[in-house]
């Protein structure tokens, strides 16, 4: 695993969008994990304005990390209050780039058999050759996706109940603002395992702000325990790179992670 420090959250988005520009142009057909959430979105603002300099994502595939379930059902119906995944990554970044409708895959939140469904999922992400590079962010509860506490780590794409703690969190950022109620906010989701998360070739973590100090000194430097999905990455196999803000980075002790690169 390697630890890159930046002064803040541009430089981390920066960098993280070059390591995916980088992939893009060596293997113009990559699959890609993208994730959702406040983290990657500068990332995502670079990488469209590396698409406008001729950055070619035509054929690219992307897997999203997870979705709400049920969204959709329980709220307002109109496209301005959905508040789900799909949205989210057509807005901040589909709709700018050139990938083809039918090479992204994220989790179909109104499926009427989950089960079956988190199957194909896996299923479609063997047939595109697997993950070549995993975007994740960290929740506060050290969730990668929506594996919350308690997740197994060979866990695979499932139905997953939301922590407290993560309904909060994603109620304040994300539904609050579009006015809606908090009983109406999903409790439930569909996730990529944290086992399937670790099948991908290569994980690039994105972790900003200094709400994320504590976990991410947990996740990176803590036992690793189902208890935090995201230490996982310690014993992960592939190409780890975590890419954090200095603030982020506060609580880390080891040494080799103390050092802010320019
Ligand atoms: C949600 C998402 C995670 C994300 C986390 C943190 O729980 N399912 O994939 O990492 O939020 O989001 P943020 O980047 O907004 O802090």
């Amino acid at each position: 695993m390697k630890v890159l420090i930046k002064k803040n959250y541009r430089e981390v988005s920066l960098c993280a969008a070059l390591k995916v520009a980088e992939l893009v142009r060596s293997k113009p057909a990559a699959v890609l994990g993208l994730a959702t959430g406040k983290t990657p979105l500068g990332t995502y603002r670079h990488l469209i304005r590396l698409h406008k300099k001729g950055l070619d994502f035509s054929r690219i595939r992307t897997f999203n990390l997870d979705e709400y379930l049920g969204i959709g059902l329980a709220l307002d119906k109109s496209y301005a209050r959905d508040q789900s995944y799909a949205r989210f990554m057509h807005e901040e970044f589909f709709k700018h780039i050139n990938i083809p409708r039918e090479n992204i895959y994220i989790p179909d939140g109104l499926t009427k058999d989950p089960e079956e469904h988190c199957r194909w999922y896996e299923e479609q992400i063997r047939k595109e050759g697997g993950i070549d590079l995993q975007i994740l962010g960290i929740g506060r509860v050290g969730h990668w996706a929506f594996n919350e506490p308690g997740s197994s780590l060979d866990s695979r794409t499932r139905v997953q109940p939301l922590a407290m703690e993560t309904q909060d969190d994603n109620y304040k950022k994300f539904y609050k603002k579009a006015g809606i109620p908090r009983e109406d906010m999903p409790h439930f989701a569909i996730t990529m395992g944290v086992g399937t998360i670790l099948e991908s070739r290569a994980i690039l973590m994105i972790g900003t702000g200094a709400e994320k100090s504590v976990i991410v000194s947990k996740a990176l430097e803590g036992p690793v325990t189902t208890e935090v999905t995201a230490s996982s990455i310690q014993i992960y196999k592939g190409d780890a790179l975590v890419i954090l803000d200095r603030q982020a980075a506060s609580r880390l002790s080891d040494s080799r992670f103390n050092q802010v690169q320019e």
